[in-house]
Formats: C-alpha cells, sequence, structure tokens
C-alpha cells in the first residue's frame, strides 16, 4: 500500500471535531497518515460549517488557497485532491461543485464512511464525486473502531440531527432527523477509550439530551440512564455531555446530576432570547419562565453547578425592551459564560423571511453590550472561587510561563503553579488565588 499524507481542517462545533478524527479512522486502512499542514498533503479535507455566514465563506477563501498549492503540486506530478466534507457540502454542494472547480469530492455529514469510494471514483474516472443523499444505513455501522486516543479527553457522539426546526437554523437541513446510537454501541466506544488512557468523555449530540437510544431488546434508554451505565466504567473520572435542549430536560438527567458523582456540575443550555415573544417566534418550544424552571431543576440538583449558554441577538423583530429582557434573564441565571451571536440570515430557513430585519450596527452593538454585561456576571462570579480548592484535570505545561493548565470539574480553565510535577492526565488539588472573567489562576497544593 502507497503511504500517503492526509490533512484535516476542522470547524464548527464540537460533532464536526469528533467527525474529523472518524474520517482520519476510515482513510487509515488506504494509507492514509496525517499531516500538520496542507502543503505536503495528497488528501486534504476541509469539515465545514454552516450555522453562519461567516462560517460558509471561510470555506470559500481556504479553497482560494488550496487552488495555487493544488497547482503547485500538480505541475511537480504529485496528487492533491481536495475534498469538502460537513454541514456546507450538505448544505450547497452542488452550488459548491461549481462554484470551486478544485474541489474533487463533496461528502455530507451521513456519509463520510463512503469516503474510500469516492477516492477511489475520482482517481478512477477524474471529474468531481457528490455524495449529500442520507443513507439509509447508518455510517456508525460502517466505521472502523476509533484509533487510540493521544489525550485523555474525548468526544463521543450518541445522537445526531434535530427534529426541532427552529426557525433560524440550519443543522435539521444538514444533519438530518434525529437519531441516537444503540446504547451497546456506545459503551463499547467508551470502553475502547478508556482502555486507550481516556479519563475524561463528553458526549455529543446536536439535542444530546433527547437521546433515546434503542438496545438490543428493543428497550429504549434515556440520557440518564446511558450516563448511570457510563459512570460505572473502571477509570472514566468525568463525564459530560452537550449540546442540551431545553425542552428535554427530564427528571432522570437531572437527577443523574445529583445521584452520579462522575458527571460533572456543568451544563450547556442554549436559552437564545430572554423574551418569550421572541423565544416563540424562533419556535424553540419553551417560554421564559419554562427555562427558569429548568434552570432551578438543575441548581437544586447539585450544588454549585456552571451552567453556560448561547444567545442570539438581532432576530428579526427584537425590540430594546426584547433585547433587554434577555439582559434581565443574564441577571437571573448568572451563568458561567454565554456564546453569543448576531443573528445571521440562513438559506431554506422560515426566518430568512421574516420582516423587521435588524441593521447590523445595531445587532453589533446589542452584541456588545451583552458581552460586557456577562464579563462582569463572570468576574462576580469567579470570585467565589478565591480561596477555594479544586480538583483540576492536568492537560499540560505551558513551558513559556512555567504554568500548568488544567480543567476544574465545572470546566472553568486553570492556570497553576507550584513546586511538586503534574503528569496530563492525572487529578490534583490547587488552592484559587485570582481570577478572570474566563480562567481561575492557582497554586498547586501539596
Ligand atoms: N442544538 C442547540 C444549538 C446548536 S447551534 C440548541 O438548540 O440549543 C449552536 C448555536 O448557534 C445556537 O445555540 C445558536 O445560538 C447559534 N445559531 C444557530 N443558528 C444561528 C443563526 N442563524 N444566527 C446566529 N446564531 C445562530
Ligand atoms: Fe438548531 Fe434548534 Fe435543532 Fe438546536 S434545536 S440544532 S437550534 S433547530
Ligand atoms: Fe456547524 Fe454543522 Fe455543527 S452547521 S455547528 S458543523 S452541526
Amino acid at each position: 500500500m502507497q503511504p500517503r499524507t492526509l490533512y484535516i481542517k476542522t470547524y464548527g462545533c464540537q460533532m464536526n471535531v469528533y467527525d474529523s478524527a472518524r474520517m482520519a479512522d476510515v482513510l487509515a486502512p488506504l494509507g492514509y497518515a496525517q499531516a500538520t499542514t496542507p502543503e505536503a498533503a495528497d488528501l486534504v479535507i476541509l469539515n465545514t460549517c454552516h450555522i453562519r455566514e461567516k462560517a460558509a465563506e471561510k470555506v470559500y477563501s481556504e479553497l482560494g488557497r488550496l487552488r495555487a498549492l493544488k497547482e503547485a503540486r500538480t505541475s511537480g506530478g504529485q496528487e492533491m485532491m481536495i475534498a469538502v466534507a460537513g454541514c456546507v457540502a450538505q448544505a450547497e454542494g452542488e452550488e459548491m461543485a461549481r462554484r470551486a472547480p478544485v474541489i474533487d469530492i463533496l461528502v455530507g455529514p451521513q456519509s463520510y464512511h463512503r469516503l474510500p469510494e469516492l477516492i477511489a471514483t475520482v482517481r478512477r474516472a477524474g471529474g468531481q464525486a457528490l455524495e449529500t443523499e442520507f443513507p439509509v444505513e447508518s455510517k456508525f455501522d460502517h466505521l472502523p473502531d476509533s484509533a487510540a486516543e493521544t489525550g485523555v479527553t474525548a468526544f463521543l457522539t450518541v445522537q445526531e440531527g434535530c427534529d426541532k426546526f427552529c426557525t433560524f437554523c440550519v443543522v435539521p437541513y444538514t444533519r438530518g432527523a434525529e437519531t441516537s446510537r444503540p446504547p451497546e454501541a456506545v459503551i463499547d466506544e467508551a470502553k475502547r477509550l478508556v482502555r486507550s488512557g481516556v479519563r475524561e468523555i463528553t458526549l455529543l449530540g446536536q439535542n444530546v439530551n433527547a437521546y433515546h437510544g434503542e438496545d438490543a431488546g428493543g428497550q429504549v434508554w434515556s440520557l440518564g440512564r446511558l450516563i448511570r451505565h457510563l459512570a460505572e466504567i473502571d477509570g472514566l473520572e468525568r463525564l459530560r455531555y452537550t449540546t442540551s435542549h431545553p425542552r428535554d430536560m427530564d427528571d432522570d438527567l437531572v437527577s443523574a446530576h445529583r445521584d452520579v458523582p462522575a458527571l460533572m456540575p456543568f451544563l450547556h443550555l442554549p436559552v437564545q432570547s430572554g423574551s418569550t415573544r421572541v423565544l416563540d417566534a424562533m419556535q424553540r418550544l419553551y417560554n421564559r419562565e419554562q427555562y427558569m424552571e429548568r434552570i432551578g431543576w438543575m441548581k437544586a440538583a447539585k450544588r454549585d453547578i456552571s451552567i453556560t449558554s448561547d444567545i442570539i441577538v438581532g432576530f428579526p423583530g427584537e425590540t430594546q425592551a426584547e433585547f433587554e429582557e434577555t439582559l434581565s434573564l443574564l441577571d437571573e441565571c448568572q451563568f458561567d459564560a454565554i456564546f453569543g451571536f448576531k443573528y445571521s440570515p440562513r438559506p431554506n430557513t422560515p426566518a430568512i423571511h421574516m420582516e423587521d430585519a435588524i441593521p447590523d450596527v445595531e445587532k453589533s452593538r446589542r452584541l456588545t453590550f451583552l458581552q460586557e454585561k456577562q464579563r462582569e456576571i463572570q468576574r462576580r462570579r469567579n470570585q467565589n472561587h478565591i480561596d477555594q480548592i479544586l480538583e483540576v484535570m492536568v492537560e499540560g505545561k505551558r513551558e513559556d510561563r512555567s504554568q500548568w493548565v488544567g480543567r476544574s470539574s465545572q470546566n472553568k480553565t486553570v492556570n497553576f503553579t507550584g513546586s511538586g510535577d503534574c503528569a496530563a492526565g492525572s487529578y490534583t488539588s490547587v488552592r484559587i488565588t485570582s481570577i478572570f472573567p474566563n480562567s481561575l489562576v492557582g497554586e498547586l497544593v501539596i
């Protein structure tokens, strides 16, 4: 087998990070080893994101750069195939193929197990290969076992796709209908990860708490049940899951937070807006009060849980008063972090036809205001950590600053110093001495 090199550039969410690793697994038996730059690669894959306009634009500008590289390589008699995978490929495959002839392969997120076949087709027949159907078979049944992880933390996709159709969002069109992997397959994959040294697993899904995997006996498992089983794997220290939808929070998951020590006190629960009128226009399937009720459940289930959220400002028709309702929700919820976005009109989504578009300068103003407010909340919240001793999982060392870096159980970044030694993947105790809005600083406790 001829040795070849592969370079993958990943955009978008954690599910794309997971998919990129699985694409590398599919291609390893064909002789593809991963390269760190595209210059010397025989195959370049752009694993793309379509969630906001800017995300898709970045792909086109990267393709422009790659065209020059490809011309240089092919004029020297070498091969360079370019594949576009992921959500832009799914949503705009045919248009992309026309607009960017430099692309050899386009493959949607549910079809990357077919990459070897697509590569063979292009090699044999030339031209462009496009695979963006939602296949009847599940890619998970056709993927090789994941290769040994090199780190101590790993992602594991348990659920894919979405049936909620929020009016602003492309995901139901790019990832397809909601499906859950069988619990046995998830547990096997988790065990393999732990055998290869992983200590912390984050379960992934576009709506991870809508998980409803069916086992071999026909029983349907909830995410809470899956978590209880995974927590029993020897050597698995920490479990997280993301992203959850407020509508799908159930008692089982809330009580798992109370009962399962390995389940970390952390929840990412996107709210999008603090205004019930806007939530309704977004078709989020909950109102402000119901969201607050869920926050209440979580806070009651686990003392000092860290909750983070996503917010969209400038949805069509959002008034200043409605925006202020989002600001007051920040006060009420006291999130530990938020990801704020300016509303971006997306093709094929219902919101693109809504009236009263908000001008970009106004969206920017609201976003800045939102982020400044949240910064202050985070600064105040992080103050509570001063003098606390936190359990930190060591991720590595920053030699330039002689500092270790790790994560607290609440998923906060902790930079710390000390006279002992720490290995990546080990757990250690750190006394917090100072704080920033986005990180904590401390000293190793011996
Ligand atoms: N399934 C998750 C979110 C997935 S998309 C949920 O329902 O909460 C990740 C985030 O991108 C969303 O939470 C939203 O805040 C943001 N987003 C999605 N579409 C967007 C759009 N058209 N414009 C701006 N932000 C968007
Ligand atoms: Fe998109 Fe809404 Fe589905 Fe989340 S729940 S992925 S925002 S459609
Ligand atoms: Fe982007 Fe697709 Fe994820 S659109 S956010 S890569 S599901």
